[in-house]
């Protein structure tokens, strides 16, 4: 399909694009602010609000005991209260939240409610819930085959254990909602999230509502990338409850200190694993133990975690797994969802191992990745995940040759290699890694969506889909697949804003799979007006209805393309025929199948593949980094709009090169956030972007087998984790500093400049070993 800039570019550009916060104000719109905890776990007694409701502007201030319906907004488990009654339990939560005029008016009151609370002991950190303990759920499991007879089988076992951090989602717009109680008493929300269904369904939970008297709309997002799926809800039932409670519209507006601190993040991860291999780094079995900090409460951490659980392999094949997985119950925010969903997590373990392997065995580290890929053709097992999933259309080799030609690999490999040799103080390291992700919601009732057209008799069209926009273009994607199937200019599409009254019951924008469930979904409503159209316009131009075919705004006939009528003529004869001008339209992704107790079946319709080559430099006296290139080979299928899947995959690589290089996340002893502003949380900058960024979209050799919208493949999360080649570069150069062959680099995530120049320092220090194929047997951690 041809591409077009995204529907909103020059509003994006102009700041014209509106957002939640920005729209006309109705009259009387009032603030909420949110009253603070100072404990990251602590008993709460008596909360006084005298002196703040004295305060100029104050309306109210929202207790628990002000929630009319359920005081709950957890999204699998009940266990997150909206204002909690008894318990604080992480540092800043809020425990009530001031109504004002003004939003100053409200943050100037909130200083002075006075609440008692008693400390209790906290947990501030993954390694001391491991130590209590302290988890969410009872442990998930993921196996195949035998792993600790296959483990006791190899001729080579190697071990590890590491601890990686996470990231704030950082959107450029921050949590953000306003409600109106219409003149039916309906509750009318407007919100920045991702999933309007579940904040409509939250909202009135919240007020004892049913759902029908609630609707949630969302035009578009400044950003979301996770962050909006399940926590925007809360602050949608706030700024409900004071509408509620005070009879006028509210809103809010996380100010960005305040969103760092109460929003939940990607989930920090410890990982310990064993791995047994033979002598040319061929993986034998592996046991891998996942823990993730899922923060206070549980929110999505259990399908984060299995998502990590299930991308472990990244792409390659072991014949003995076992994956086990835990949530920490720590007293933080609770951590979210975060493109990728768990996958990079999962992913950086397994490449961690990769290294780990190929280093002790000194071989190549490409050699080793490419060794081990899933691979069709040889043993049935041999393009089977863990989970029992067939790798489908897989073309990682492929993929893979061509990156390495492309991007003159071979020859650059040679090129640092000597560079390094040549320089003592600066390192260069160059590293090449895949991406395998799979594409589905893992919870198979997700995966279905649904969309509503209307044609005008002028032959203008509005279309309304179940998806979000969130700056990733679903929107233009969406405008282009109607375009197409009604054979219409995309000017005659008018995009509607998402709303729960439109399209109903909808699933997260999430997964990355938008453009291919409400993509289907937009087709089949085309389809459905078509197949009402057609044989009104057979008549007119004396054929059979399968030959009516629609394109550039005109109505012809396959047999005689010179004669065509206009598209309005044929909808205006429709219309006066008495047919329905309007169609909904729905689809459901079939052949998926989930157990998720035994942690197997088919839960991806298929896999997004892609692949990096990064190059970086060193400066061993300050642990500064340049990403001197980068190479990116990715699939997108036959894309739904190209300029838009560049933007994902540049996007992307960008967002989780910041994750694994800059971004760092730092509490103090009592468990307040210390990173929450710009100026101590450091995200990527055009400063960062790789001085040669090169990106390429893999020409498939076959079209795919599965059937997504028109060939496309789902590209808003995989390219995020093109991104541990960087990681793994960094590793390269640091190896470059010891004195010799070492059999294990290790480097903290993310990889600042302290953490490189701690890498450093270690590999100096250590005596160079002569590295060896022999069964050398690692001690069990
Ligand atoms: N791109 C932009 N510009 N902004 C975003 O918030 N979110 C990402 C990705 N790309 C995001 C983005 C995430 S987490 C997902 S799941 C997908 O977009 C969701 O959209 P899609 O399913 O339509 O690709
Ligand atoms: Mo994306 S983390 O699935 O919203």
């Amino acid at each position: 399909m041809k591409p077009s800039a995204h529907e909103s570019a020059v509003g994006h550009v102009t700041g014209r694009a509106v957002y939640a916060d920005e729209q006309h104000a109705p009259t009387g719109l009032i603030s909420v602010y949110p009253v603070q905890a100072p404990h990251a776990h602590a008993r709460i007694g008596s909360i006084n609000s005298e002196a703040a409701l004295s305060m100029p502007g104050v309306l109210a201030v929202l207790t628990a005991a002000d929630i009319p319906g359920l005081n709950q907004t957890g999204p699998i488990l009940a266990d997150e209260p909206l204002i909690p009654a008894d318990e604080v339990r992480y540092y800043g939560q809020a425990v009530a939240w001031v109504v004002a005029e003004t939003e100053t008016q409200a943050q100037r009151a909130a200083k002075q409610v006075v609440v008692e609370y008693t400390p209790l002991p906290a947990r501030l950190s993954l390694q001391q819930a491991i130590a209590e303990q302290a988890f969410h759920m009872p442990p998930a499991r993921v196996t195949r085959g035998d792993a600790t007879a296959g483990l006791a089988a190899s001729p080579i076992l190697l071990n590890g254990e590491l601890h990686f951090g996470g990231q704030d989602h950082f959107y450029l717009e921050t949590q953000a909602s306003w409600v109106q109680i219409d003149s039916e008493g309906l509750v009318q929300i407007v919100s920045s999230t991702q999933h309007p269904s579940e904040t409509q369904h939250m909202v009135a939970q919240v007020l004892g509502l049913a759902n029908h008297r609630v609707v949630c709309r969302c035009l578009r997002m400044g950003g979301g990338f996770g962050g909006k799926e399940t926590q925007a809800n809360q602050y949608a039932a706030v700024a409900a409850l004071a509408a509620w409670k005070i009879g006028r519209p509210a809103r809010i507006k996380l100010q960005r200190s305040l969103d760092m601190q109460l929003t939940g993040k990607r989930h920090p991860f410890f990982a310990r694993y064993q791995v047994g291999v033979d002598a040319e780094g061929r993986l034998q079995a592996m046991c891998v133990e996942l823990v993730a900090d899922g923060g206070w409460s549980c929110d999505l951490s259990p399908p984060v975690l299995m998502r990590a659980m299930v991308h472990v392999d990244n792409a390659y094949y072991c014949p003995h797994v076992e994956i086990i997985g835990r949530i920490a119950n720590t007293h933080l925010a609770s951590n979210t969802a975060f493109r990728g969903f768990g996958g990079p997590q999962g992913m950086l373990v397994g490449e961690e191992i990769i290294d780990h392997v190929a280093r002790h065995l000194g071989l190549p580290v490409d050699q080793v990745r490419q060794r081990n890929f899933y691979r069709a053709g040889e043993t049935p097992d041999r393009n089977q995940t863990h989970y029992g999933q067939p790798v489908v259309d897989n073309h990682l080799d492929t993929l893979w040759s061509q990156l390495i030609e492309s991007s003159q690999y071979r020859a650059r490999r040679v090129e640092v290699d000597a560079f390094n040799k040549g320089n003592r103080h600066v390192k260069r390291g160059l590293a090449i890694t895949p991406v395998k992700f799979g594409i589905s919601f893992n919870k198979t009732e997700y995966n279905q969506a649904g969309a509503l057209v209307h044609i005008y008799t002028d032959g203008s069209v509005q279309l309304n889909h179940g998806g979000t926009e969130m700056g990733q273009g679903l929107h233009t994607k969406m405008i282009g697949v109607a375009a197409h199937c009604l054979g219409l200019p995309r000017e005659r599409i008018q995009i509607m804003v998402t709303s729960t009254d439109k399209v109903p019951n909808t699933s997260a924008t999430a997964a990355s799979s938008g453009s291919d469930l409400n993509g289907q979904a937009v087709r089949a409503a085309c389809e459905n007006l078509l197949e009402r159209l057609r044989p009104i316009a057979a008549a007119r131009l004396n054929g059979e209805a399968e030959q009516v075919c629609f394109a550039d705004g005109q109505v012809f006939l396959a047999t005689q393309p010179d004669q065509r009528v206009a598209f309005v003529e044929v909808v205006r004869a429709a219309y006066s025929a008495r047919i329905s001008l309007s169609a909904t339209g729905y689809y459901r992704t079939p052949g998926l199948s989930w157990d998720a107790a035994k942690g197997y079946g088919h839960p991806f319709y298929y896999y997004a593949f892609g692949a990096a080559v990064s190059e970086v430099e060193v400066d061993g006296s300050t642990g500064i980094h340049r990403l001197r290139r980068v190479d990116i080979l990715h699939d997108v299928g036959d894309s739904l709009n190209e300029m838009i899947d560049r933007g994902q995959i540049e996007g992307g690589f960008v967002q989780g090169m910041g994750w694994l290089t800059c971004e760092e996340l730092r509490w103090n002893e009592q468990g307040r956030l210390l990173t929450d502003a710009p100026s101590t949380y450091k995200i990527p900058t055009v400063g960062e972007v790789p001085q040669e960024f090169r990106l390429d979209l893999f020409q498939r050799p076959a079209p795919p087998t599965t059937k997504v919208i028109f060939g496309s493949k789902a590209v808003g999360e995989p390219p995020l984790m093109l991104a541990l080649s960087v990681r793994e570069a960094l590793r390269d150069a640091v190896a470059a500093f010891a004195p010799g062959p070492l059999q294990r680099v290790v480097l903290d995530s993310p990889s600042t400049p302290e953490a490189i120049w701690r890498a450093v320092e270690q590999v100096r220090s250590v005596t160079p070993s002569v590295s060896s194929a022999t069964t050398e047997q690692a001690a069990p951690a």
